[in-house]
């Protein structure tokens, strides 16, 4: 583990190289450029790791398996464990928290309420810093170690911020973070001030945000940790491993995220198709993707799109319009430019999957459903099972398939949106055409707002009574 900025020795060879995932341009560079969209054609870039070298994949299974039970650091990770799949020589200054290893749980009212005999809840929230974004982030600070970086930063909704601070504080390296001022939950902004960030409160949305990340990448001192960041989809996509063990290596027919910047489909994606690569499954999920309505530029370009001619992503449309004012609850995914549309999209469209949107209440009572399977999320995670209710009822998930939601992160990342949802309190503004804002109410089909209940024995069996 590292404790100090440090630069590992000089490699003989690399592991992989990145790569412009544009076809018609297909630029390389090597591992330890310090580069973020393709300098040739602006593209997105992701890492190539040249996985034929890697053929005895049996062999590959029981070395992770046999892992699972040793207390070596590198082992203990739920990412480094699966290291021969990351782009990293030995000896790996590794930044960890011990990341990953996250449950997978069977949610019994949630399937119920989605129309599904089963479902099982991959809980990414249960990462150290309480959301998926650690997986990512162990990646990338280990990353910026072996450029000898001495200054991270990201733009967030919150949580990749708090993930950020926490390996940054890890490895000695300074961190700021840029976040849209007053839209960030308070819980997630204590957590990049504890850990010691730079906070830095923007006048504007998460878009703003990141695109001053885009200026301030072209300085040599700085190292950017936003998705645009290969080396996080290379952290991430170790959840697609950890799920197919948990799986016995039996493949669900559906994986469901949320969608905000398009990160957990493209990088369990490139998990799925790298363990196909190696003979390890026998073929992929379908990736769905849930946005929520107001947030959703996503879902309405994969709504245009004809599926004869984009079903297998070979061919990707250019442009993308974005959601200029942006607006949800779940702050999380409030973003209307997504930097990752692209490799997300693609993912979606080469399994057979959808991207659709979801509503304020359907969220907010998806949400309280998971709670009910004793499983806490916040709002943007719910997103997830809000949309299998909905790709049930359309008959694009059927009621026997095996489905599994990923819950991106943990209940008390926002616990004033779910005392307000119980409370009856909730609601989002809604602006009319002449510029008045109007509070439109969120009423919860699933409340449990807390009772006054006089200091008696009598008096509490008897509001047990009412309640059964
Ligand atoms: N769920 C949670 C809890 C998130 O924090 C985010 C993104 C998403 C879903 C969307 O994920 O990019 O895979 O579509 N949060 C970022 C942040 C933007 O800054 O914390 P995606």
């Amino acid at each position: 583990m590292m404790e100090k900025t440090a630069r590992a020795a000089e490699p003989a060879t690399e592991r992989g190289l990145q790569r412009c995932i544009d076809p018609a341009c297909g630029a390389t560079y090597g591992l330890r450029e310090r580069i973020y969209v393709c300098s040739r054609c602006g593209g997105t870039l992701e890492i190539d790791l040249g996985l034929a070298a890697l053929r005895d994949s049996g062999a590959m299974r029981k070395l992770w398996a046999a892992r699972a039970a040793s207390r070596d650091p590198r082992n203990v990770s739920g990412v480094w464990r699966y290291r021969e799949l990351l782009p990293f020589n030995e000896p790996v200054p590794f930044v960890t928290l011990f990341e990953g290893n996250t449950p997978l749980y069977h949610g019994p009212r949630s399937a119920q309420y989605c129309g599904l005999d089963d479902l099982r809840l991959k809980h990414q929230g249960c990462n150290p810093t309480g959301s998926f974004k650690d997986t990512g982030m162990t990646a990338a600070v280990t990353q910026a170690v072996v450029l000898g970086a001495r200054t991270v930063i990201c733009a967030s909704t919150g949580n990749t911020s708090a993930s950020l601070a926490a390996y940054a504080g890890r490895a000695g390296l300074q961190a700021a973070v840029l976040l849209p001022k007053g839209q960030i939950t308070a819980g997630k902004l204590a957590q990049s001030l504890d850990y010691g960030a730079l906070v830095c409160e923007i006048d504007g949305n998460f878009d703003d945000c990141m695109r001053l990340i885009q200026e301030l990448g072209d300085d040599p001192s700085i190292y950017v940790a936003n998705s645009i960041n290969p080396f996080r989809i290379e952290g991430q996509k170790t959840v697609a491993f950890e799920m197919m063990e948990q799986c016995l290596w039996q493949v669900p027919d559906h994986v469901v995220v949320p969608g905000g910047n398009m990160v957990n489909s493209t990088a369990l994606a490139k998990g799925f198709q790298e363990l196909l690569d190696l003979g390890l499954i026998s073929h992929v999920p379908k990736l769905s993707v849930i946005q929520a309505e107001g947030s959703a530029p996503v879902a309405r370009l994969f709504a245009s799109l004809d599926p004869r001619e984009w079903a297998n992503g070979e061919r990707l449309p250019d442009t993308m319009a974005p959601v200029e004012k942006p607006r949800t609850l779940a702050t999380a995914i409030k973003i209307g430019a997504p930097v990752s549309w692209k490799k997300g999209l693609r993912a979606v469209l080469r399994s057979g999957g959808k991207v659709i949107a979801v509503s304020e209440q359907e969220i907010a009572d998806a949400k309280a459903m998971i709670g009910r399977d004793g499983i806490g999320c916040e709002p943007a995670s719910a997103a997830t099972v809000a949309g299998m209710k909905k790709l049930v009822a359309v008959g694009h998930i059927r009621r026997d398939d095996s489905v599994i939601g990923v819950l991106t992160g943990h209940m008390l990342k926002d616990p004033d949106y779910v005392s307000h949802y119980h409370r009856g309190t909730l609601s989002i503004d809604s602006s009319a055409k002449d510029g008045s804002v109007t509070p439109q109410r969120i009423a919860g089909a699933f409340r449990n707002a807390p009772e006054s209940v006089a200091a008696t024995k009598a008096a509490i069996l008897e509001s047990l009574k009412r309640r059964r």
